[in-house]
Order: structure tokens, then C-alpha cells, then sequence
């Protein structure tokens, strides 16, 4: 990698950060496709986060990524926001513009993406989405402006997944969107978007008691291990599965894109996919 005085810092904050494979896919893509760009990871805590912003600005970084457990408290520091970030109530990428801190969500963006390129479509379909946290929400939002037929929502704490399903009817203009108690039986795309069978509870499965139809396209954005126990059931079943690396793909690029004002060519998301795929 050339690093000169005129390369650029682009980077992700969180706490912890050691599990990030960020730097590795971007700093691939940079290099590979000659980005005078490079991409570190800082581990900051929670009461340092306003510093870290006025030390962003100070250093003028290109832009950053925000992961856990900042992507909501990051809201109230940036200067201007995204429309659709704003209503999602958190962010996951800030660019960085005359010293201004302009906040996107790329997440849900990323993930229809990721489906997009396996042609898979949600419109008119019949989508359950597992969990109502920060994921859920950009993901819920972005599937449901595509236009599906429904999009259900179950979430451990029921009410939560009833303010999410407001979310998206707000959003969407629509009543496509309702909490429910349980998965039903017969839905054409499951997402899971909670932490369920991330390393190292690698034996959790939100769907283990569900009878699963092949027809079932079954979704995870947990990519560490790739194939979730979720995942494996879905295969076992016959069922068409997009593992977790497809929105991780989908959002970095998506941040990379907002970061150079640039067009994201196809071939960059082989060029990440690559990468993970040596892990
Ligand atoms: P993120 O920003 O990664 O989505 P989050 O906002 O903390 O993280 O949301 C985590 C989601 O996973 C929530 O929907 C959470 O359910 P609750 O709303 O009931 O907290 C869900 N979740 C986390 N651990 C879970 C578990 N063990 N069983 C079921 N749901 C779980």
C-alpha cells in the first residue's frame, strides 16, 4: 500500500473493535482499484465519543463508520443528517464536508443489495424480519420502500417490534407493516437481523422450531461464522440462503460511494467478497 501526504483517513468507530473486518475489506478495495484512501479502526469508548468527533473534524478525515454502541448517540453530533437517517434514529456512516459531519445509514441499503444481486426481489413478497433493533429498523425501512406485500415483524420484546412496524408504515405511507407473536408457518423471505448464532453462541437459532418450506428464501446478517445455525437448517431444507457478508459488502461500498462522490462498480463488491472469502 502507497501511503503519501496527499492519502486520506477513512475509518470506523466503536467499542469493542477487535471483531471488525472493515479494514480488511476496504483497505483491499482501495488498493486494488488505486483509492488514495486508507481505512483504520479506533476503538472508542462512550464518553470519549464527542472528543473523537472534535478530532475528526480536527484531522479532517474523509468520512468514518459507526458501529456499536454509537450509531444512535453519533445522531446528536453530526451536523446535518440524511432524511431517511434522521426518521431511522441511527447511522452508520458521516461524511466529512467543509468540516461539517453529514450522518447516512447505509445498512438497509446495503442488504437489498445483497439480495439484489442474487435477483432476489421483495416486492410483493411476504417478509418476516426477526429482531427491532438499529439493524432491523434500516433494513425493515429499505425493504419496505421496494414495495412488498407485507412485512412482518417479530421481536423478542413485542412492542418494540410494534414501534418498528409504525416506523415503516410512517415511512412507507402504507399499512404494509405489523408486529407478530411468533414466524408463521409460510413467508416467501425470513431475515434475521438480531445477534442470534453470532460467535461464540454459535449454536442459537431463531428459527429452530419453525417447519421451514424450501420455498422460503432465509436471510442473516450475522457473518461471524458465515454459516449460521440458522443458515444450515435453511440449506438442510432446501431453502435459498444470503449469508451475512452480502450487507457487509453492501453497506461498505454504499459508505464508499458517499465518502468519493463516485459511482461503485460492480466489480468492487467481487474485490470485497474476495476478501472475506480468504478468511
Ligand atoms: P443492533 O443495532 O445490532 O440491531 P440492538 O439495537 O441492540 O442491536 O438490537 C438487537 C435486537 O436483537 C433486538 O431486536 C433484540 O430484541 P429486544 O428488542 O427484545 O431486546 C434482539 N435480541 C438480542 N438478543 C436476543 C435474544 N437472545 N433473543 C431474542 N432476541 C434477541
Amino acid at each position: 500500500m502507497k501511503i503519501s501526504a496527499s492519502t486520506k483517513l477513512v475509518g470506523l468507530i466503536g467499542h469493542p473493535i477487535g471483531h471488525s473486518m472493515s479494514p480488511i475489506i476496504h483497505n483491499a478495495l482501495y488498493q486494488r482499484i488505486g483509492l488514495d484512501l486508507i481505512y483504520l479502526a479506533f476503538d472508542i469508548r462512550p464518553e470519549n465519543l464527542n472528543n473523537a468527533r472534535i478530532g475528526i473534524k480536527a484531522l479532517d478525515l474523509k468520512g468514518f463508520n459507526v458501529t456499536i454502541p454509537h450509531k444512535e448517540a453519533m445522531i446528536g453530533l453530526v451536523d446535518s443528517l440524511d432524511p431517511y437517517a434522521k426518521k431511522l434514529g441511527a447511522i452508520n456512516t458521516v461524511k466529512v464536508k467543509d468540516g461539517q459531519l453529514i450522518g447516512y445509514n447505509t445498512d438497509g441499503q446495503g442488504f437489498i443489495k445483497s439480495l439484489k444481486r442474487k435477483n432476489i426481489s421483495v416486492k410483493d413478497k411476504s417478509i418476516v424480519i426477526i429482531g427491532a433493533g438499529g439493524a432491523a429498523r434500516s433494513i425493515a425501512v429499505y425493504i419496505g420502500l421496494e414495495g412488498p406485500k407485507e412485512i412482518r415483524i417479530v421481536n423478542r420484546t413485542y412492542d418494540r417490534g410494534k414501534v418498528l412496524a409504525n416506523l415503516v408504515n410512517d415511512l412507507t405511507g402504507s399499512y404494509i407493516a405489523s408486529p407478530a407473536s411468533h414466524i408463521p408457518d409460510k413467508s416467501d423471505i425470513i431475515v434475521n437481523t438480531t445477534s442470534l448464532g453470532m460467535w461464540p453462541n454459535i449454536k442459537e437459532n431463531p428459527i429452530s422450531d419453525l417447519s421451514l418450506s424450501p420455498q422460503t428464501i432465509v436471510c442473516d446478517i450475522v457473518y461471524n461464522p458465515r454459516m449460521t445455525a440458522m443458515l444450515r437448517q435453511a440449506e438442510r431444507t432446501g431453502c435459498q440462503i444470503v449469508d451475512g457478508t452480502g450487507m457487509l459488502i453492501g453497506q461498505a461500498l454504499a459508505s464508499v460511494g458517499i465518502w468519493t462522490g463516485k459511482e461503485v462498480k460492480d466489480e468492487y463488491w467481487q474485490i470485497m467478497q474476495e476478501e472475506l472469502d480468504k478468511l
